[in-house]
């Protein structure tokens, strides 16, 4: 990334921001999310366009969106995607801090050696310091364990997060990838000790509904949001892949977790189906398939990647038409189910 802070000149937020999106509540918590929410997984690394990443960011902010989903690991290389974000913010949003929302997580592979990966209370303080650092923060405003450990006791690692709140590096704390039982052991533990599981953080699409196992019945019991990541299948669910794969997309781009041969031709006739349906409701297929996870209230906010502004502007505009006929919804799951 080169770090040319002229290029598109000194950052004003729009005036307006707060007329686009809607801010949902983040279960019984007090936080408000914004039901977009960008992620920052990919397109911020080091070998990515500075200045595109960063309009992302402007974009995304003057619309609202005040939330910034990071981990540890978001490059490459890891650590590379806080750096890169805490050069943003320090160019451009620092008069705004108050006004987002930056998230952040460990419990995968970081450093070398025992203590850089999974669930432990030494990775984890560590890893929050080691993010704060790069971010050029004082404290996040969601720190997430970001998967299970099957070996760490549960009570070690919601400490290390109840750790975090108390030492006031972390306002609110959630967990990512937990299944339903976990995530109620994970909430009564924390619980017990005076700290709210406040937001989870899971993969849920057209085309993933694992959550709707279980999960989100789990937490609506217990008061806690949700934020629902990869909602496109990394771009599967868009009008991306309908005309062949396109060199500017993940799949060329980066074939680490969206494999071309698995963009299969079975796959891409379902989406042209659902894209029919996004027509006919006036929205691009991005824009139906946010919509369709937010019908649920237990969904707090959908957690998008893009890879241009001009993606980000599709999906903010997804607020336009948030409502479903019955009608519609008979056909989508027709087409998802068949
Ligand atoms: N907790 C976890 O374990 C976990 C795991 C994965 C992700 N996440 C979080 O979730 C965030 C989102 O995940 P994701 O990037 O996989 O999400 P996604 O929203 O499913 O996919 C993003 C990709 O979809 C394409 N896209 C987005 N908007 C589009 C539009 N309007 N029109 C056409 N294409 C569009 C872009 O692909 P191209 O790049 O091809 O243009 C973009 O990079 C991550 O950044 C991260 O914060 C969390």
């Amino acid at each position: 990334m080169g770090f040319d802070n002229q290029s598109i000149g000194n950052y004003r937020a729009n005036e307006s921001r707060y007329d686009t999106i809607p801010y949902r509540r983040c279960g019984i918590s007090g936080l408000l999310l914004p039901a977009i929410s960008v992620g920052l997984w990919h397109n911020f690394g080091h070998a990515d366009n500075f200045t595109n990443a960063r309009e992302i960011l402007r974009t995304a902010f003057d619309h609202g969106i005040t939330h910034f989903d990071l981990a540890n690991n978001y490059g490459p290389p890891y650590g590379a995607a806080e750096e890169n974000f805490g050069r943003i913010l320090e160019m451009d949003f620092k008069p705004y801090r108050d006004e987002l929302i930056i998230s952040s997580k460990a419990g995968w592979d970081m450093w070398p050696g025992p203590y850089g990966n999974y669930g432990s209370k030494k990775y984890l303080i560590a890893s929050l310091d080691q993010s704060l650092k790069r971010m050029g923060l004082d404290y996040v405003d969601i720190f997430y364990h970001h998967r299970p450990d099957p070996e760490t006791p549960l009570e070690e690692t919601m400490g290390a997060l109840h750790q975090m709140v108390q030492q006031g590096k972390a306002l609110y704390v959630g967990v990512s990838q937990y299944p339903a039982a976990l995530t109620r052991e994970a909430a009564e533990i924390l619980g017990k000790m005076g700290t709210k599981l406040c937001i989870h953080q899971p993969r849920y699409s057209m085309m993933d509904r694992w959550v709707e196992e279980g999960l989100l019945d789990e937490l609506g019991r217990q008061g806690t949001g949700a934020i629902a990541f990869s909602p496109l299948e990394q771009g599967i669910l868009t009008n991306k892949y309908l005309q062949g794969i396109p060199e500017k997309s993940r799949a060329i781009k980066d074939g680490r977790y969206l494999q071309k041969d698995n963009i299969t031709l079975e796959l891409v006739e379902k989406v042209r189906q659902l894209d029919a349906i996004a027509k006919q409701r006036g929205q691009s297929m991005a824009q139906m398939a946010i919509a369709w996870l937010l019908k649920d209230d237990r969904i707090t906010s959908v957690l998008v990647g893009v890879s241009s502004p001009k993606q980000m502007l599709d999906n903010v505009q997804t607020v336009n038409n948030l409502k479903f006929s019955e009608n519609e919804l008979k056909e989508i799951e027709k087409i998802l189910g068949s």
